[in-house]
């Protein structure tokens, strides 16, 4: 982050505009919003600070600005058209230790003003470190259609009971009691403008609060896809918002760890192939023994917890002790990297039937059903089958597979650096040889793997990929 976002307490300080013009009065205009105390120096003054002089709301200072006019102020916003002139103002700014603002100039003030959207309490601020004013315009104009303004309303609830609540509910259980107030019925009647019906409501949920705090947690067992943030589910991103703990797994991508609500504990209990981190059973205990001690634990896998995931192993604990759980679906590797890849794993002419296995190398060998597998008119996907692969394609061609059946390997896939990487049974191992793969990896044998060709859309360039 270029930017510090800080939300700062101006009410009733002396605040400094310089600049009679409209962005000057759109400046100015915010800092009324906060209460500041605003005065505005320029020689004259422009139809929108004009009328604010004119009603009191500014005070006006008629002259070019003077090193004086800095004297006592809390912070200052240089708005004047002059360059030159608002680098200066800057510089005797800072020299004061001032915090300073050049319109327009980001980078020759000290803070830049972001976009606001004002639901006071709630206060949101949108900024792109000034990169561009007009994606951040663009942004908070989404957000103010997203964020009914009742929000406001809603704040203003729950700032009046909020030191209730702190007297009456412990850390943990006051973070879930207002979870439910949030998105409950009490949040329901805001919205519909019930608020006298809504404060009822919420008076009685404080009431009845803590007759249950001793119940254990509960635990969410959440598919975080195969890389790409976008893939996540809408379920997913609310239970990230909302654990106590977050217990990951090394092919979660750093960005869905960035949307783990703030203050949360993360737990890294990621598996390498070959040095197992994290003994399973240890996670099987680790999980009961958070839930016991009431917390809301969620359990992040790459890809979806189901498929080659443990997850079943992971809930069955819970479930012996009576452990609220949950499981929230991700997208699997053998979706996203088809996707991504442009291979459908089906298709009417040339696949009927797709069959995920796992290819892991057991001393040298791989364990699979090879007649199931070398069938024709379907597609095989192979998980953890970096290292076995040459065994892979071996054996499938002792089994009867054409040496000629396309192969396709895809490295992190949906990813950034996604790589694929195509040939047939007989060549691929030696095609990837010296290209450094590393994992995690997906493996697509079949007919389909052809259709890449056509269906290639990842990171094409545009033109390219509207004028194939
Ligand atoms: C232990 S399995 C977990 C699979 C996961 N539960 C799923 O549904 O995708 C790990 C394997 O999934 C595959 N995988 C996961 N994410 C991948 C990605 N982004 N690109 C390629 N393969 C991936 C690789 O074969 C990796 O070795």
């Amino acid at each position: 982050m270029r930017y510090l976002p800080i939300f700062l307490d101006v009410r009733d300080t002396s605040c400094l505009v310089i600049g009679g013009g409209e962005v000057a009065a759109r400046k100015a205009n915010l800092l009324l919003e906060s209460d500041a105390r605003v005065t505005v120096v320029a020689p004259e003054l422009g139809p929108t600070l004009t009328r604010m002089a004119t009603n009191n709301q500014v005070e006006h200072i008629s002259a070019h600005f003077a090193i004086p006019h800095l004297d006592g102020r809390r912070l200052v916003i240089a708005a004047t058209d002059d360059a030159a002139v608002n680098a200066l103002i800057a510089d005797h700014a800072r020299a004061l230790n001032l915090p300073v603002n050049v319109a327009d100039q980001p980078a020759a003030g000290d803070f830049i003003v972001p976009s606001v959207i004002d639901r006071s309490p709630v206060v949101i601020a949108v900024s792109s470190s000034g990169a561009s004013p007009v994606l951040a315009r663009l942004l908070r104009a989404r957000l103010e259609s997203l964020i009914p303004s009742a929000y406001g309303n809603l704040g203003q609830l729950i700032e009046k009971f909020r030191e209730r609540v702190k007297m009456r509910l412990p850390t943990a259980a006051r973070r879930r009691f207002w979870d439910q107030v949030l998105q409950g019925n009490v949040a329901e009647m805001v919205f519909a403008g019930n608020n006298a019906a809504a404060e009822r409501s919420l008076e009685q949920a404080i009431n009845d609060a803590g007759d249950d705090d001793t119940r254990a947690g509960e635990v969410y067992l959440v598919g975080a896809g195969p890389g790409d943030p976008d893939l996540l589910t809408f379920r997913a991103l609310r239970l990230l918002q909302q654990a106590d703990v977050v217990l990951y797994d090394r092919l979660v991508s750093p960005q869905i760890l960035a949307m783990v609500r703030k203050g949360a504990d993360k737990i890294y209990v990621g598996k390498q192939k070959a040095d197992h981190a994290v003994p399973q059973e240890q996670i099987n205990s680790l999980l009961l023994k958070l839930a016991l001690e009431g917390k809301r634990v969620l359990r992040l896998k790459g890809g979806d917890p189901f498929i080659f995931g443990r997850g079943g192993e992971e809930i069955e604990d819970l479930m012996a002790h009576g452990i609220d759980f949950q499981v929230v679906p991700g997208i699997t590797a053998a979706a996203g990297c088809a996707a991504y890849s442009g291979i459908p794993l089906t298709h009417r002419d040339y696949s009927q039937a797709c069959i995920f296995v796992t290819g892991h190398l057991k001393s040298g060998s791989i364990d699979l059903n090879w007649a199931q597998l070398c069938q024709p008119n379907q597609t095989v996907v192979v998980y953890m089958g970096l290292t076995g692969l040459a065994t892979l394609c071996s054996e499938m061609i002792r089994h009867g597979a054409s040496e000629d059946m396309p192969v396709a390997l895809i490295e992190k896939g949906t990813t950034a650096e996604q790589r694929v990487f195509t040939g047939t049974l007989s060549n691929l191992p030696e095609r990837i040889a010296n290209e450094d793969v590393s994992a995690p990896t997906l493996i697509i044998v079949g007919e389909v793997v052809r259709l890449r060709d056509g269906l290639n859309w990842y990171k094409r360039p545009l033109k390219e990929a509207n004028n194939p």
